[in-house]
């Protein structure tokens, strides 16, 4: 694939940008709503990564994901520079690319000295083409196929055990060296966010239940194909609650007595993700400075308390990562008004391009792009193009008057909108830039509807008579 970079057509110099939303926190772009590098020009449209929204939606068409490369950056440095504040010993943040898996992403994170974690084949692939380096990938996934392990153990990441069919393929394989092994375990731990994307209760289909630990690693004492290098937990995600994660300290810490007790010389405490972000107004999740400060601390402290010569600290953030570096572009369509009852505003997307409303009922935020500041005298349903009544957005949002062609910005939508998007109603996936000081990168291009017949097969008995 090539990559131009090219300047926005007016190209708007950061000194001149009128600040817009007021950020909370500008070393935790998790506390925003909006990308870092938000501003608003003379005219009051808004402007990210020196590129006015509105000029880009023309340039490259809509739905558009924009990634605003200075809060990818900054979210990244703010991870790292935690990490070494807090935590005595080494540590190493790995980017969960099922957020947002793409080569120019994965270029920017391992640039900023990241790691990354994987969970199939295709995101291996995007992860070492896009220029991570294997020793800094793990490979995930609750039921690997032999094609997949296969493809992690000769490239060499570190593959992390989730249950006995992993263990059972993996001795399959004649391997040169031994495989750098995270054991994934069920911590029992509760924590408060949408029960699909809770993970560290018992009854979840992810890791080994704790119980089993003692046996497996009783088992890999006989196995000279592996090399048992750390213990994995992840929680959930989109999490605002501090405690959970300091429990999952001390769980994971009796793990890893129990693993160098019996023999294991294990290096590596993988505490997984979940740190949440803000999408509306009322979230308030914590920085992640004071995210990675609590689980440095209590990993810490639970090691010393058990008398554990301290682990490799590693964490899996990926909402918190990207998710405010995005910004999704919708022109606004056809307009319908129920009196008395709602008025619905359509937009050219919708359930293909963010399945996260209809899937978890989450909210987000959105302006338009060119009078973001402008009087919100209407209450619309932003409404998708999907056959399917609950195609809807956002339910509620206040606007200016909006017409046909208007520019609309929703906040908030760099992670799992890209990564979970679909074709359903064989609608293309939108095209993703990414850009800062004033560039603009095509990073994914736009689907052709052309190209989604791409893999369907016509039986020749079945093809029309000519
Ligand atoms: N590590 C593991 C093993 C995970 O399963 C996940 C997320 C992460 C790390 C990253 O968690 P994060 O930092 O992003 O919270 N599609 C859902 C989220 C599913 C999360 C799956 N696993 C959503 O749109 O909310």
């Amino acid at each position: 694939m090539t990559i131009t970079t090219a300047p926005a057509s007016a190209a708007v110099d950061a000194a001149a940008l009128r600040p817009y939303e007021a950020h909370r926190d500008g070393e935790s772009p998790n506390r925003n709503l909006t990308p870092l590098s938000t501003g608003l020009n003379a005219e009051g449209r808004l402007v990210v990564g020196g590129c006015v929204l509105s000029d880009l939606a023309r340039r490259y068409g809509t739905p558009l994901y924009v990634l605003d490369e200075a809060t990818l950056r900054g979210t990244a440095q703010a991870y790292r520079k935690a990490l070494a504040s807090h935590y005595p010993g080494s540590a190493l943040a790995l980017y969960a690319s099922k957020a947002n898996s793409s080569l120019a992403i994965t270029a920017v994170v391992a640039s900023e000295g990241l790691g990354l974690d994987a969970v199939s084949a295709g995101e291996l692939l995007t992860a070492v083409q896009g220029g991570m380096p294997p020793e800094r990938i793990v490979f995930h996934g609750n039921n690997k196929s032999l094609e997949e392990l296969r493809l992690a153990v000769d490239l060499g990441v570190t593959v992390v055990a989730d249950n006995w069919l992993d263990l059972e393929q993996l001795a399959t394989l004649s391997l040169a060296q031994p495989v750098r092994l995270m054991l994934r375990f069920t911590p029992g731990i509760e924590c408060h966010t949408h029960e699909y994307i809770r993970t560290g209760h018992l009854d979840s289909k992810f890791g080994f239940d704790p119980d089993q630990l003692e046996a497996v690693l009783q088992h890999l004492k006989g196995c000279a194909w592996a090399q048992v290098s750390g213990l994995h937990a992840h929680i959930g995600s989109q999490i605002f609650e501090l405690q959970p994660h300091r429990d999952l300290a001390g769980v994971m810490a009796d793990a890893l007595k129990l693993a160098r007790d019996l023999g294991h010389p294990v290096s590596d405490l993988n505490v997984g993700g979940g740190l949440g972000i803000r999408y509306v107004e009322s979230d308030d999740p914590p920085s992640i400075d004071a995210w990675v400060r609590t689980v440095a601390e209590a990993v810490a402290r639970a090691c010393e308390e058990r008398g554990l010569e301290l682990p490799r600290l590693l964490c899996e953030p990926g909402r918190s990562l990207v998710a405010t570096a995005g910004v999704t572009l919708y022109s606004v369509g056809s307009r319908k008004e129920i009196p008395g009852l709602r008025t619905y505003l359509s937009v050219d997307g919708g359930m293909s391009d963010n399945p996260r409303p209809i899937t978890y009922q989450s909210l987000y935020t959105a302006v338009l792009a060119d009078r973001p500041e402008a009087d919100p005298t209407d209450t619309v349903t932003l409404a998708g193009k999907h056959c399917e009544s609950g195609d809807v957005l956002l339910k509620d949002l206040q606007l200016p008057p909006a017409s046909h062609g208007d520019v609309l910005a929703v906040f908030a939508t760099g992670a799992y909108n890209a990564s979970m998007a679909s074709n359903y109603n064989r609608i293309p996936r939108p095209a993703a830039v990414l850009v800062g000081d004033g560039l603009v990168d095509l990073v994914q291009r736009r689907e052709q509807p052309e190209e989604l017949l791409r893999y369907d097969v016509l039986p020749e008995r079945l093809r029309p008579v000519t």
